[in-house]
């Protein structure tokens, strides 16, 4: 069987992973680069010598016939790279958030409905081990449902280092859009539950260097009753980062205390926390590789398109939620409690 064919469309920070984790996969190929920074696109295009570079995905897809278009560009604008493979016919697998915009994010979906294209996010937050064991813990064996968390994401993001992008900077809410999306997910993920309705403050502290608000707090109710207290910032001031998600169950709490591991639980009754062992990874890689094996899977034998983009909104919607309860409109309700 031939290997699948992607063009890479923005070659910054991001695509340095899926870049690594296309060429390592014995299934895919990089046949394309897109790019509008000439001296990137140059780069890229001596690392890869075989693909056909261009600044435009229009431009790629008409010159080289591929499978996929993965975009690993900055989220506003990206109407033309989704109209161009929706014309190529090209499957989608967009970085998250899909958009910067909850309209500009239904609009994309739509289109690839229309097209009959698969689109799908890059939420690989959701791939990795301690996700996966968290998630189990919510068995009604082990400790039962969630019924409230704790969610704190506290980090002192260096906006200015050279490897990371610089777009966040302008950004009117770039804690929501760029880092709080990955978190209500995960929400959303582990509990599988929607959300029903957020209360959220923004605002920046002094020392940010960020334009717009850095720092987040909300509440959030998730269908089933699910409470969260939420507090994320990029401008927590001490570099050293804080990961903190404590879920309360019908039995007992379970503990995420490291973004990529560091999983344990107690009973109500127990002296101690109980570690939960992961398996070694890598991250930002293994989780990307989880979830390209997925679209892969998705392409070659129908099995479920992963992290689908319609799916996505449900976390874009909390995003917007934030915005605009922050802006004054109070609580927003989002589905509606059951029964
Ligand atoms: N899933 C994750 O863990 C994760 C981590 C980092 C970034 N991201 C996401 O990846 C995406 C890209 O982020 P990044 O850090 O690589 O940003 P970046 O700014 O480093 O890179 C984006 C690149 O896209 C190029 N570009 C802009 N518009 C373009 C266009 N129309 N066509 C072609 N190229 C264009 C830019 O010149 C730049 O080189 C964002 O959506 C971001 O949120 C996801």
């Amino acid at each position: 069987m031939r290997a699948l064919r992607f063009v890479l469309v923005g070659i910054g920070a991001r695509s340095r992973v899926w870049r690594r984790v296309l060429e390592e996969h014995p299934g895919c190929d990089v046949v394309g680069l897109v790019e509008t920074d000439p001296g990137r696109l140059a780069g890229a295009s001596a690392e890869i010598p075989g693909a056909v570079g261009g600044p435009s995905l229009e431009e790629v897809a008409g010159r080289v016939d591929a499978d996929v278009a993965l975009l690993c560009t900055p989220p506003g604008g990206r109407h033309g790279q989704i109209a161009a493979a929706c014309a190529a016919g090209l499957a989608i697998l967009a970085e998250k958030p899909l958009a910067d915009s909850l309209a500009d994010a239904e609009a994309h979906v739509s289109a690839s409905a229309v097209a009959g294209i698969p689109l799908a996010v890059g939420l690989n937050f959701r791939y990795l081990a301690v996700t996966r064991a968290l998630k189990m813990l919510f068995a009604p064996d082990r400790l039962g449902p969630p019924e409230f968390g704790r969610f704190t994401y506290e980090r002192w993001r260096d906006g200015q280092l050279p490897r990371l992008n610089k777009y966040p900077l302008a950004m009117p809410y770039p804690m929501l859009w760029e880092q709080s999306i990955h978190h209500f997910d995960l929400m959303r993920f582990v509990y599988d539950a929607e959300p029903v309705g957020i209360s959220a403050r923004t605002f920046n502290p002094s020392w940010s260097m960020y334009d717009g608000h850095a720092n987040v707090a909300a509440l959030i109710t998730f269908t089933g009753g699910i409470e969260v207290t939420y507090q994320g910032t990029w401008a927590g001031n001490w570099r050293t980062m804080s990961f903190d998600w404590r879920t309360e169950c019908r039995h007992g709490i379970a503990v995420q205390r490291e973004m990529f591991g560091d999983l344990a639980y107690a009973r109500r009754d127990d002296p101690a926390l109980t570690p939960v062992p992961l398996p070694e990874e890598e991250p930002w890689v293994d989780d990307a590789r989880a979830l390209l094996e997925d679209f892969v899977g998705h392409l070659r034998h129908g099995t479920p398109l992963p992290c689908p983009g319609f799916d996505h909104l449900n976390s874009l919607r909390m995003v917007e939620a934030c915005v605009r309860s922050a802006s004054g409109e109070g609580t927003v309700t989002l589905h509606e409690p059951e029964g």
